[in-house]
């Protein structure tokens, strides 16, 4: 779905790659899973922040398909602290008009969390407040192949012809298909580079990279980057005068 409101001044969707946890537990002399705790106690006060910004969506990059790589302390730690995080926020987030979804291959992740992310997605579905969406095993490479996989499929089963293969259907089959493409991309901690997230939706998107690192990234923060989202002169590849 395109962004409808192309030249408003409020960023309608804006996606957030939180990094930095890491460097803010060992500035502490404190382990990685307790910067991971900090960040994702940082989530609720950003989005409850965004209907006064006027921001209807937010993104947020929780696990990459690399962070796989990570050691497996640090892997089933974030994994238990995913199944905490919903157990805990569930209720605040239906009471609070916050649709929750989350996009990424959930093939990996195991039978309980998944459990956790329907019921999460169901209790919330008929929110409208603000959108989130919590980027969870996602990589945007990953995703674009398990979305030409399925349109291969449509393909052989003739629901759908090569001809009719564009800029439009084609992301009918990302796991994003009913978001808006995201207006401003943050990222946290200092890295300039976006590590394979929403490779096709943000090839127009606004991005800020600051230094702040996730765990210390508060609505103050936010509604500075979101402002200076303000004086940006988006142009889609048209010219400005
Ligand atoms: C981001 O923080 C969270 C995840 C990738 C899960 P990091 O864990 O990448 O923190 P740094 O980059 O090592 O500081
Ligand atoms: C990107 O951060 C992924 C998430 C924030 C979940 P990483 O810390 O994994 O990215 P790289 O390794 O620095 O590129
Ligand atoms: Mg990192």
């Amino acid at each position: 779905m395109k962004n409808l409101n192309k030249n408003s001044k409020t960023p309608n969707h804006v996606a957030i790659i939180m990094d930095g946890n890491g460097r803010w537990a060992q500035a502490r002399r404190r382990p990685r899973l307790f910067g991971h705790r900090a960040g994702a106690a940082r989530i609720r006060e950003i989005l409850e922040s965004c209907p006064k910004l006027g921001v209807k969506y937010l993104t947020v990059f929780a696990f990459s398909t690399e962070n796989w790589k990570r050691t497996q302390a640090e892997v089933a730690g974030l994994m238990s602290l995913f199944e905490k995080y919903i157990r805990k926020e569930a209720a605040n987030l239906k009471d609070n008009g916050v649709r929750v979804r989350f996009i990424g291959d959930r093939i990996r992740l195991e039978d309980k969390l998944v459990d956790l992310m329907d019921d999460l997605e169901l209790m919330t579905q008929d929110n409208d407040l603000v959108h989130l969406t919590v980027a969870i095993n996602y990589g945007g490479r990953d995703e674009v192949a398990r979305a030409t996989r399925r349109l291969a499929r449509d393909v052989e089963l003739k629901k759908l012809s090569a001809k009719d293969v564009n800029e439009e259907t084609l992301p009918k089959y990302l796991d994003t298909h009913v978001l808006p493409d995201p207006d401003l991309v943050i990222r946290t901690s200092g890295e300039a580079r976006i590590s394979n997230f929403l490779l096709w939706q943000s090839a127009y998107s606004e991005y800020e990279f600051i230094d702040t690192l996730w765990p210390d990234f508060t609505s103050e923060v936010f509604a500075k980057v979101v402002a200076s989202y303000s004086q940006r002169s988006r142009r889609f590849g048209g010219a400005s005068v």
